[in-house]
């Protein structure tokens, strides 16, 4: 009876805390903060963007205008291409859109992506901005002016240049 007892105790510790890893697991990992670090590592490692899809209607390596690269491949997270995809007018929260931006000679000059977070900058479409050179250095992270400037040009295409999301 004793040993039962023990058993079952350990069981239930066990599962309080294995179980909720595992269920994070199962869902993919969660969601990075909107710290441009974490967020790297997020898309390098937790999530590789280059096993995404790419922007529907777009190819690799596609001619790119400035300031981006002079050729461009354009990443979405699985959530963003379905809501492109059926039209649902609103990029969703926590989706990503990530550019790989190339000198013309081919060789990956910055990586910029855009991350939405749920009320995290109502002016500027809730998009996370950021820019990265190589091995992941942070060229420009969060509520970038710049990046949201010339992007507010597009506000009616929730902020996206590159193709309809609609
Ligand atoms: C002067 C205007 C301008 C500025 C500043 C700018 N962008 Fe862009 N961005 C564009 C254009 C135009 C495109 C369309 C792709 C292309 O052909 O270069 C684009 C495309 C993108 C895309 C792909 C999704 C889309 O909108 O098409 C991302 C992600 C992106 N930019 C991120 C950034 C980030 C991060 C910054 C700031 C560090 C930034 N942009 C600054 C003009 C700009």
């Amino acid at each position: 009876m004793k040993k039962n007892n023990r058993y079952l105790s350990a069981m239930v510790l066990i599962s309080l805390f294995v179980l909720p890893s595992s269920f994070a697991f199962a869902n993919g990992s969660s969601l990075p903060s909107t710290d441009a670090g974490e967020v790297y590592n997020y898309l390098t490692k937790e999530s590789p963007y280059q096993t995404w899809s790419l922007f529907p209607g777009t190819q690799k390596m596609y001619k790119g205008q400035s300031p981006h690269g002079a050729l461009i491949t354009t990443y979405v997270s699985a959530d963003v291409k379905q809501a492109i995809e059926t039209g649902k007018g609103k990029l969703p929260d926590g989706g990503f859109i990530v550019k790989e931006n190339y000198m013309p000679d081919g060789t990956l000059d910055a990586i910029t992506i855009m991350y939405r977070v749920k009320g995290y900058n109502p002016d500027g479409g809730d998009w996370f901005w950021a820019k990265y050179g190589s091995g992941g250095r942070v060229d420009a992270a969060g509520k970038e002016a710049m990046c949201v400037g010339c992007h507010a040009a597009v506000k009616d295409n929730d902020w996206v240049f590159v193709g309809p999301i609609k």
